[in-house]
């Protein structure tokens, strides 16, 4: 049987950090991510100064993913871009941008779901990874999401829990903020989790019956919670750092755990797949892999570099429209809420 060599450049460019990759079929030959420091000093994403800094990147970024993967304009097959969730500024970048390079080089235009990309992630050919099988279960865990889809096909996905209010991403970045960490205060709280102890101070759990999640009162908590310590002790922060960053995240992974659960034995289906920038968490990819043992199920945990934004996932679902044929014309927008 004759496989046809697919090469997909892909840009992703929907929040901070401005990607792009190249994939052969499966395979990644360059994937590449500029991340924007700009926005660390002011404890958050500014979306202006993102979508100026993504217009400095965009071309020295896509110059790279070519040379690296050693391909030439010439050879790609087709073009691919977030088109949404995302901030529009940033979203606005990459779209205009593969517009002019697939009309300039005349080749197909593929517009990608940047939470179908977190999810077909998994599908990356990775020595030692394996690939899901329909259907699956897939916890996905960002800055600005937080859901748990079941996933029937590559594009026939269903959102069957997601939070209320904040994202995962958010409760540890705003915890983070509220220790007094930079921003994107997740893998600081990682860092210090895992040196500390989880059970050292206790928080309640939000009560949420479905399989939705709300972690807007989580964050409250301990908000009072560091106040009414720091009145008592200025020093509370920097003298109890790791056990409060292990206390939080041990909370906020026994959340998405009770959610899994729910939704395992809701389904039936314990194939169980994490992706986005939290899934990057050891905490919770420990915890993740330990249920493989516990209650038979089989889990997928995303390379790290397939966690946070990155452009071969969306070159990877990218492919997948490729082989249907699903192709935009040049009108096509991009748009801030996902549209599944
Ligand atoms: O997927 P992503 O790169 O961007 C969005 O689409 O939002 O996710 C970014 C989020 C941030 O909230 C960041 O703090 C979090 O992922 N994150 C982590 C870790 N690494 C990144 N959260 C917890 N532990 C980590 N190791
Ligand atoms: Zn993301």
């Amino acid at each position: 049987m004759h496989h046809k060599e697919v090469f997909i450049l892909a840009i992703e460019s929907s929040c901070d950090d401005t990607a792009a990759a190249v994939l052969c079929n499966n395979k990644v030959l360059s994937n590449v991510v500029a991340r924007q420091s700009i926005h660390e000093e002011y404890g958050g994403v500014v979306p202006e100064l993102a979508s100026r800094a993504h217009q400095q990147n965009i071309v020295p970024v896509i110059d790279m993913a070519l040379k690296k993967a050693n391909v030439t304009k010439n050879q790609l097959s087709a073009i691919a871009f977030t088109q949404g969730p995302g901030l529009m500024g940033s979203l606005l970048v990459g779209t205009s941008f593969a517009k002019s390079l697939a009309m300039a080089l005349d080749i197909p235009l593929i517009a990608v779901n940047h939470m179908h990309a977190h999810i077909l992630a998994h599908f990356i050919d990775e020595k030692g990874f394996d690939k899901p099988t329909f259907p699956f279960l897939a916890l996905t865990i960002s800055g600005g999401h937080t859901q748990i889809v079941k996933v029937n096909d590559f594009f026939n996905m269903e959102i069957i829990g997601e939070t209320t209010d904040d994202a995962v991403g958010e409760a540890f970045d705003k915890t983070a903020k509220i220790l007094g960490f930079p921003y994107p205060g997740g893998p600081l709280i990682d860092l210090f989790a895992a040196k500390g102890n989880p059970k050292k101070y206790t928080f309640t759990k939000p009560k949420v019956s479905n399989l939705d999640f709300s972690f807007s009162g989580l964050k409250t908590q301990i908000l009072y919670f560091v106040q009414k310590n720091v009145l008592e002790n200025p020093n509370f922060i920097e003298e109890h750092k790791k056990d409060i960053c292990a206390s939080v995240q041990n909370i906020i992974i026994e959340i998405l755990m009770e959610k899994l659960n729910m939704a395992v034995a809701q389904t039936g289906i314990t194939q169980i797949a994490i992706g986005g920038g939290v899934s990057a968490n050891t905490g919770i990819r420990k915890t993740l892999k330990e249920t493989e043992t516990k209650f038979g199920w089989k889990t997928f945990i995303p390379k790290f570099e397939y966690t946070t934004d990155n452009a071969a996932m969306i070159a990877m679902a990218a492919h997948y429209k490729y082989l249907e044929g699903a192709f935009e014309s040049l009108a096509v927008t991009a748009s801030a809420r996902s549209n599944w």
